[in-house]
């Protein structure tokens, strides 16, 4: 059996026929070969795989992509690309929040979903006081991406990289329809 559906990837529209079983995750890497996309655990443990779904960060190797149809997804090479880097992407730089770089555009894509949450005013398991102004400390930081794990442990440095970006414009390069990311 094979359902018809309908992605926007990175500003690209793409129309698949696919088992319904498939994951965002392999119909990213499998079908569209959008390979920044990584599968770590594929277990949802690990965030290599997140990606950004109508704005909200989710874990892609956790749903079916059959439950997206006319979602639009953006990828860490849809936030920016090498010679126009997204914010959070040349924080990583600037603050090497990144060794191998297996997990980078997990936890990029996710930064930014997180900074969108707590922009909205979600507080966090962290949060002392939720009726307070919010405040992003490194407890806050560590908290919100407690779900992206790195196996080379630039930990430090990825929260640096978050609080300096934290004010930065979250969208300064939408995809442009037929632009190529
Ligand atoms: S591959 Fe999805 S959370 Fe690990
Ligand atoms: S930079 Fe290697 S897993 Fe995070």
């Amino acid at each position: 059996m094979r359902i018809p559906l309908h992605l926007t990837v990175n500003g690209h529209d793409h129309h698949l026929d696919l088992d319904p079983r498939t994951s965002v995750l392999d119909a990213l890497r499998d079908h569209l070969g959008v390979t920044s996309v990584k599968k770590g655990c594929d277990h949802g443990q690990c965030g290599a795989c997140t990606v950004l779904v109508d704005g909200e960060r989710i874990l892609s190797c956790l749903g079916l992509a059959a439950s997206y149809d006319g979602a639009q997804v953006v990828t860490a090479e849809g936030l920016g690309t090498p010679a126009d880097l997204h914010p959070l992407q040349q924080a990583f730089l600037d603050h090497d929040g990144l060794q191998c770089g297996y997990c980078t555009p997990g936890q990029v894509c996710s930064a930014v979903g997180m900074l969108r949450e707590f922009r909205r005013g979600m507080p966090s398991h962290v949060t002392p006081d939720i009726q307070a102004t919010p405040h992003l400390s490194d407890a806050e930081i560590r908290e919100r991406m407690s779900g992206n794990l790195c196996r080379c442990g630039a930990y430090v440095h990825i929260v640096a990289a978050i609080r300096d970006a934290q004010h930065a414009d979250l969208d300064p390069a939408e995809p442009r329809p037929g632009e190529h990311r």
